[in-house]
């Protein structure tokens, strides 16, 4: 496979685990999944994002693997779900990072564990830190709440990343500046609110005084806010053109008109991720 260039840049934690745009992979079954990898691959994503959940992690395995392109040219997401009986939070995390060549560049917690659980989920993500089979460790879903708590069990805190859900019309303000403050870099999950808000008319006029696409200007609105979108598309003409937002600008005053559509957590498509 030829040579691309990657996505990748420093990020507010000035981490090079981020990079500026990633490639989600959630309901993207077998075998579609490692034909869009490959896809995306192709077009130049580095950052993927896959989690236990979603049973991606085997696929984008393959697919950097049969690409041809270094292990550490990527950048690998995934996240831990929930404690399975007889396999503690380390074993199943190591199965997970056995699928990427022996690490990964960043584990998250999937969702808030109940506070005990919580705290042993964390652990687990620290040795796995501390033995360099992640190089990032961070969480998913958290609210302030949820990451004041960690305060009194963490090492490590703050951790590296939150991955929440972002979008205009669900832009969890306190969240993003409680994390910004606090040096928590930001992965914006569902960018492009899952395809459902592509007609909005404000979205649609910005669009077309670009000449791009609603979903181009979601992604680059999520840049412009220092989120990481994580777009997700199996669609090939929509997986490239997903990257193609770095020869435009939204303007102040239509980034205002976009925050201006923000449906707190009514506008969440994950209505229960939303604290
Ligand atoms: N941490 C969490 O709890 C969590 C939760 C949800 C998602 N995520 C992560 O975030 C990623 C993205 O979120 P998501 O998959 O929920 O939704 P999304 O990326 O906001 O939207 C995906 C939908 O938009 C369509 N689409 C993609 N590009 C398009 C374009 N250029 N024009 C028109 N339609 C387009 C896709 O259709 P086609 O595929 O048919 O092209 C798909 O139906 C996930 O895959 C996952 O990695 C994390």
């Amino acid at each position: 496979m030829g040579s691309v260039a990657r996505h990748r840049a420093e990020n507010t934690a000035g981490s090079q685990v981020l990079s500026q745009i990633g490639f989600g992979t959630y309901k993207l079954a077998a075998p579609r999944c490692t034909k869009a990898i490959l896809e995306a691959i192709s077009a130049g994503y580095c950052l993927f994002d896959t989690a236990q959940l979603y049973e991606t992690e085997k696929q984008l395995g393959q697919a950097i693997r049969l690409s041809g392109v270094p292990r550490a040219d990527f950048v690998v997401t995934t996240k831990i779900k929930k404690i399975q009986t007889g396999l503690s939070p380390y074993d199943a995390c190591l199965s997970s990072i056995d699928k990427f060549g022996g690490y990964v560049d960043l584990f998250l917690i999937h969702t808030p564990f109940p506070k005990q659980q919580a705290e042993f989920v964390w652990q687990a993500l620290e040795q796995l830190l501390q033995e360099g089979k992640t190089m990032r460790i961070g969480v998913s879903n958290y609210g302030i709440k949820h990451l004041e708590d960690m305060k009194s069990y963490a090492v490590l805190w703050p951790p590296h990343v939150n991955q929440i859900e972002l979008h205009p019309w669900c832009q969890q303000r306190e969240l993003v500046k409680y994390c910004q403050t606090n040096n928590i870099a930001i992965q914006a999950y569902s960018p492009l609110a899952t395809g459902q808000r592509l007609g909005d008319p404000t979205l649609l006029a910005i669009a077309q005084s670009h000449g791009k696409t609603p979903a181009q200007v979601l992604i680059r609105y999520s840049i412009q806010k220092g989120w990481v979108p994580l777009p997700k598309s199996a669609t090939p003409h929509r997986i490239k053109e997903n990257l193609d937002v770095f020869d435009f600008e939204i303007s102040e005053q239509d980034m205002e008109r976009l925050d201006a559509l923000d449906e707190g957590k009514e506008g969440a498509v994950f209505k229960f991720n939303v604290h």
